[in-house]
């Protein structure tokens, strides 16, 4: 007896499961489509956004924000050697508009930020992303709406043929501090060396030796809670966020230390 089929048990498990199917398709699917800013992406989008998914989600160059880092697109040509036309008028520039603040030859002792052979790719993508407003202050965002791409392109050819501060650490230098020669890997954090010069620069990674320590740990909080969101895949605020401000002080301190006298 129990062995037999039960004609009317298995009906409604049958009709249950139409039943469910029709509510799936009818929820997940007719229903947000009638919605007025549905896009037909597919199916899977539309379940997703019907379960309440972001969107921003599945984000390419965007961050978890929902916004696009940086409108910069790094490119080998912008790392050309400026032509002697081409630095003089940078140089013109740079005496009237920058020197006061970034010092006569792109070094300061003041808090600004040292231009002085800092690589020209990475002083045209701040330019820009200061001129987007991707990074914020207040009176780089106001300068760098007043300069043209030609202007960018000749302050940096400028700045890229000042001597830099110093030369970069040598690689296996016992006394680096442990997150600049091999960084945390338990934390995620790549050691700086392998970036920012001294093993490896990476394209569009600034120069770091020289630095004004303030800068440096201004801009490594900044990373670190995001109000600094520049960088293209959260690159530096991924390591920012793992940092103490002890090891930010310290890194800080490493970058900034004085240069050895001219001749030295
Ligand atoms: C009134 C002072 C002032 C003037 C004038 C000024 N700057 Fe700046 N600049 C700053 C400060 C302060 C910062 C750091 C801002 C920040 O925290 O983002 C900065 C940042 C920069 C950066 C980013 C550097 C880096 O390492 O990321 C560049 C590039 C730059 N300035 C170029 C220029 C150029 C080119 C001019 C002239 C057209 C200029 N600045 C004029 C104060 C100034
Ligand atoms: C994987 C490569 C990489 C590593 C490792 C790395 N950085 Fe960076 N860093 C970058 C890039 C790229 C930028 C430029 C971001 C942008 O486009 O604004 C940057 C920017 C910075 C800046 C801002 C400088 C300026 O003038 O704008 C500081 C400060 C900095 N990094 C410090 C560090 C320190 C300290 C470490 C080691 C703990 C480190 N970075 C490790 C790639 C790296």
């Amino acid at each position: 007896m129990s062995a037999q089929p039960n004609p009317i048990g298995a009906k409604s498990v049958l009709a249950l499961v139409v039943l469910t199917i029709v509510l799936m398709l009818v929820g997940f699917i007719w229903l947000p489509s009638v919605q007025s800013d549905f896009s037909a992406r597919g199916v899977w989008d539309a379940i997703c956004r019907a379960a309440g998914v972001p969107t921003n989600w599945s984000g390419d160059d965007k961050t978890r924000t929902g916004r696009i880092a940086t409108n910069v697109v790094l490119d080998r040509s912008m790392a050309r050697v400026g032509s002697a036309d081409s630095v003089g008028r940078g140089a013109t520039l740079a005496l009237n508009n920058c020197t006061m603040c970034h010092g006569a030859r792109g070094m300061t002792a003041s808090n600004a930020p040292n231009l002085a052979g800092q690589y020209p790719e990475v002083i045209i993508k701040q330019l820009n992303d200061y001129n987007a407003g991707k990074r914020g202050s207040a009176i780089m965002e106001t300068l760098a709406r007043k300069l043209s791409e030609r202007d960018i392109a000749d302050v940096a050819a400028y700045y890229a043929s000042l001597p830099k501060a110093r030369t970069a650490p040598t690689t296996y230098d016992e006394s680096l501090p442990a997150l600049v020669r091999v960084g945390d890997p338990l934390r995620n954090i790549a050691p700086c060396i392998a970036c920012h010069g001294g093993v490896d620069q990476k394209f569009g990674a600034p120069w770091l030796e020289g630095m004004p320590r303030d800068y440096l740990t201004a801009e490594l909080r900044a990373f670190r809670n995001g109000s600094r969101a520049n960088d293209a895949e959260a690159q530096m605020r991924n390591m920012a966020r793992a940092m103490t401000d002890q090891e930010i002080e310290e890194v800080a301190v490493f970058y900034a230390r004085k240069a050895a006298p001219e001749g030295h």
